[in-house]
């Protein structure tokens, strides 16, 4: 064991995470929250729930290259404008979540004005306009806003959804209040390169007194793993190459965490919450907290690293909605956040591994964000504390 692989798509979350968190992902069709409305990940099953989202599908655009938005784009130019590439969009857990938040709750939806933070291809306002909104407002600063206007008016829903390039920080919109906030802001470990200050902007400036924003909860979760060959191999590889001492960039390799997907049968502990976030009512910098753990062991094991994953529900929904990024769940492109540990922890089940964690954007970068790791374990037989920084960059 140890060595990561994609988890089989078809598991059962363990009942000491289900005490832990809400069950809100999509394979999880017995848990005890409500969510069959999540409950629709492929085709077959959102089109027996939704309003028939096949004739969502957009029809083939057929243009000579030079026609295409983007086609002119250098490998340069896609490195520094990433959401460009139409690849990004292509998630699937996420989106059919959305689509089916949308489609299932078309009351929250039917003749209000709506605003899509970062719309990317648009696909977001194409469900709220078939939902029945009076105005998707689409705002996207990346040229992917040229494509969205072509996929947009392909679709035929020019009249009812407007794009508007440019940053959401420095657009003006047509109307001075929208009724719906909907938005894709979530980053690796849930706050990196995150967007979520820009939803909170929005939310301020133009979000009605008692209006909807979706999603509006994000909670992030940490547990630990046992990963012994991945530690050697991606870590303590560097303190012997060959022979020779490349211990500083372990150090380097130790500050960056992994953003990769863990087998759930890697985990050796309980999961624990560490924040909720209330996206309808937060206040910018809210996302920089300190939240002590606690994670119990469930066997006899080793401890290399800590996980960190998120979950987001849409609880303005008829039924709680949502889906969760955690090791248990399905995969989906946010993986999780690995996080080694100096010291291998010895731990029997039943002992814990306490500690806080801190999370803060990095002053100089503030879609950076710096982590601090405090752990203490008094074992039978180990003890180990020590405090760890590391750096999403
Ligand atoms: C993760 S994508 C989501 C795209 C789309 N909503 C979806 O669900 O597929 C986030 C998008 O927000 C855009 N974005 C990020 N910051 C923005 C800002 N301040 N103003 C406008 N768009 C922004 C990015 O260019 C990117 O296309």
């Amino acid at each position: 064991m140890g060595r990561r692989k994609l988890k089989p798509q078809k598991e059962a979350e363990s009942p000491d995470v289900q005490l832990n968190r809400m069950q809100v992902d999509d394979d999880d069709k017995d848990s005890s929250v409500e969510t069959a409305a999540v409950a629709a990940a492929t085709p077959e099953e959102a089109s027996s729930l939704s309003p028939s989202p096949s004739s969502l599908s957009p029809p083939p655009i057929i243009a000579p290259m030079e026609d295409v938005a983007g086609a002119d784009q250098t490998s340069a130019d896609y490195y520094f404008d990433s959401y460009s590439h139409f690849g990004i969009h292509e998630e699937t857990v996420r989106t059919r979540t959305y689509q089916n938040v949308i489609y299932q709750n078309d009351f929250l939806f039917k003749n209000k004005v709506v605003l899509d933070v970062g719309a990317g291809t648009g696909i977001l306002s194409l469900f709220c306009a078939k939902a029945g909104a009076k105005h998707v407002y689409a705002v996207e600063c990346s040229n992917m806003a040229d494509t969205a206007r072509e996929i947009v008016k392909g679709n035929g829903y020019d009249n009812v959804i407007t794009v508007i390039k440019g940053k959401v920080e420095e657009i003006e919109l047509p109307e001075p209040r929208v009724d719906v906030i909907i938005s894709e802001w979530m980053g690796y470990f849930l706050l990196f390169e995150n967007m979520l200050n820009t939803v909170l902007y929005a939310r301020d400036k133009w979000l009605v007194p008692d209006g909807v924003i979706l999603p509006d909860k994000a909670s992030l979760y940490i547990t630990a793993i046992e990963d012994a060959d991945y530690k050697q191999e991606k870590i303590n590889f560097w303190s012997s190459v060959y022979g020779f001492d490349m211990s500083c960039i372990r150090k380097q390799a130790m500050l960056e965490p992994l953003v990769d997907t863990v087998d759930q049968n890697q985990i050796v502990t309980h999961s624990q919450l560490l924040k909720t976030m209330d996206i309808g009512k937060m206040k910018i910098g809210d996302a920089s907290f300190s939240a002590p753990f606690k994670l119990v062991a469930t066997r006899n094991d080793f401890i290399h690293a800590l996980v960190a994953y998120f979950d987001v529900s849409f609880t303005q929904c008829h039924k709680p909605m949502g889906f969760s990024t955690g090791p248990r769940s399905r995969a989906t492109h946010w993986k999780q956040t690995v996080m080694y540990l100096e010291d291998v922890i010895t731990i029997c089940e039943g002992e814990a591994l306490t500690g806080c964690l801190t999370v803060s954007p990095n002053p100089k970068n503030p879609r950076d964000v710096d982590i601090t790791v405090q752990y203490t374990f008094n074992g039978k037989r180990a003890q180990a504390s020590r405090t760890q920084l590391y750096r999403m960059r």
